[in-house]
């Protein structure tokens, strides 16, 4: 593939419907399908999943809003688009620091979301010749033991290796579509991989309805329980709802960035949101439902999606096809976040330094590529290097745990945070209720949570998420 320099930073979405669906490739991705259900799992099902939806529309909502609307009036990279609004509502130009910090996460979870996208590449591969292997009639890995199936996973990820040569393919696919622009790249792979990951998801979803434990998974995930909701798992909640709207890492302020004037962002947001909770829910629907047929317990973790679904997959007709189908649906989840991740970082070294965009790119998932490499390889030869681990809330963590750490507890509903303040009480009324295309009631409602709900709930995470022992 050549890379062309089809798109600078400034080039923009075609169609308002390759913005919406590049915005839903960004939320939907791992979050949704490996620690959504992990986390439902975790914490107790249906308490979980219905405070997650509340989160979502309350709190989520409000800042997605919030975000592509201060991209789109700034139309630049998202310390830029800070910057602008900042001036134009005369206020400190300091403001630009909250996407600083949002560039710094995006380019940190990127370095260890592409290590994950390489584990799924892994299980692609491990199942594909699978199919050859077992053929297709029956389940998969026949005549391979359970503990084996199972013995897969930490196999892998103590494999350096291995997973160091994934992570670095992994980032080298999300770098060829970024480096190709907005509209020639970017957009490209959203517009043809999401509706093939729709197709997959529902497929899946329906056989699972038919030979799974549906009725048995619907009431695991939508019976509630209100003695479930504790603290953490309120907490966990919310986490999750911002992780997988993509908040928080300046990522929908850089994708707002490239929306024509013409697109209501009010709708816009409700339907990337919707959707990304849609496909949670689905996940669930699609995931549950083979477990309990195969008659494993619905533990979390990343066990659920890469021990215990394979296990399931061997006790299921078709499994080594289904499960093949299934990692690739992953993979392509997994690719239209990494991609927006990628670009979050690219565009501003392409504003701020003047780079063209493909030495841009090449930097960014240079550096990437070595950070990625530490955590690939903090599961296996380096698990005894904890980083941060004189502090507590990264205690016995490795590379990989302790970014995932300072970028979910910390960094993102930092910004987050910041951001909800400054729409809410900083930045200029009038510009802010030019762009956001709500009226009457609902306006006034959105306000009331930027302005209040959204800081207060955030300030209480971010205190929770560092001093855990407060809800014990
Ligand atoms: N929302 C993605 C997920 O659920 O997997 C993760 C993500 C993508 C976070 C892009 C942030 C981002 F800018």
């Amino acid at each position: 593939m050549a890379l062309t320099q089809s798109g600078s930073a400034r080039d923009g979405w075609s169609s308002r419907t390759a913005f919406i669906l590049a915005a839903i490739g960004s939320a939907v991705g791992l979050g949704n399908l490996v620690r959504f259900p992990a986390e439902a799992g975790a914490n107790g099902g249906g308490a979980f999943v219905l405070f997650y939806i509340g989160c979502v529309i309350l709190i989520g909502l409000p800042v997605l809003l919030s975000e592509t609307l201060i991209g789109r009036h700034g139309q630049a990279a998202a310390p830029e688009s800070y910057r602008r609004m900042a001036e134009q509502s005369g206020a400190s130009t300091a403001w630009e620091g909250v996407a600083s910090l949002g560039v710094l996460s995006a380019f940190l979870i990127l370095s260890f979301y592409c290590v994950l996208g390489g584990w799924v590449l892994y299980y692609i591969g491990t199942f594909f010749f699978d199919i050859f292997n077992t053929g297709i009639s029956g389940g998969a890995f026949a005549g391979v033991s359970v503990e084996e199936v199972e013995g897969i996973f930490p196999a892998m990820i103590s494999n350096g290796l291995v997973t160091s040569i994934l992570t670095a393919v992994f980032l080298g696919i999300t770098m060829l579509f970024v480096a190709r622009g907005v509209s020639g790249g970017i957009e490209k792979v959203a517009v043809y991989l999401m509706p093939a990951f729709f197709a997959l998801l529902v497929g899946i979803t329906i056989y699972g309805m038919f030979g799974g434990a549906m009725s048995q998974t619907v009431e695991y995930l939508f019976t509630f329980e209100p003695e479930k909701l504790t603290g953490p798992v309120m907490l966990a909640a919310v986490g999750q709802a911002f992780f997988s709207l993509s908040l928080g890492v300046a990522g929908m302020v850089t994708y707002g960035a490239y929306v024509g004037r013409n697109v209501n962002l009010g709708v816009t947001s409700g339907i990337i949101a919707t959707a990304d909770t849609s496909v949670a829910l689905l996940a669930g629907l699609c995931i549950f439902p083979i477990v309990f047929a195969a008659g494993l317990a619905p533990n979390g973790g990343l066990g659920l999606m890469f021990q215990t679904l394979p296990h399931a997959f061997q006790e299921i007709p078709g499994g080594s096809l289904i499960g093949f189908a299934f990692f690739i649906m992953v993979g392509f989840a997994a690719l239209t976040s990494s991609v927006a991740l990628l670009e979050v970082p690219t565009a501003w070294v392409i504003d701020r330094f003047r780079f063209t965009r493909v030495v841009s790119v090449i930097m960014v998932a240079f550096g990437a590529t070595i950070l990625g490499v530490l955590s690939a390889l903090s599961t296996g030869v380096m698990s005894g290097f904890h980083p941060l681990g004189f502090l507590p809330l990264f205690e016995g963590m490795g590379v990989l745990d302790t970014l995932d750490t300072f970028t979910g507890k910390l960094t993102m509903p930092i910004g987050a945070l910041l951001t909800s303040i400054f729409v809410g009480w900083i930045a200029n009324k009038r510009l802010i209720d030019s762009e956001n295309g709500l009226g009457g009631a609902l306006h006034l409602f959105w306000r009331f949570l930027v302005c209040w709900l959204c800081p207060i709930a955030l300030t209480a995470i971010l205190i929770v998420g560092i001093f855990p022992s407060l809800t014990e």
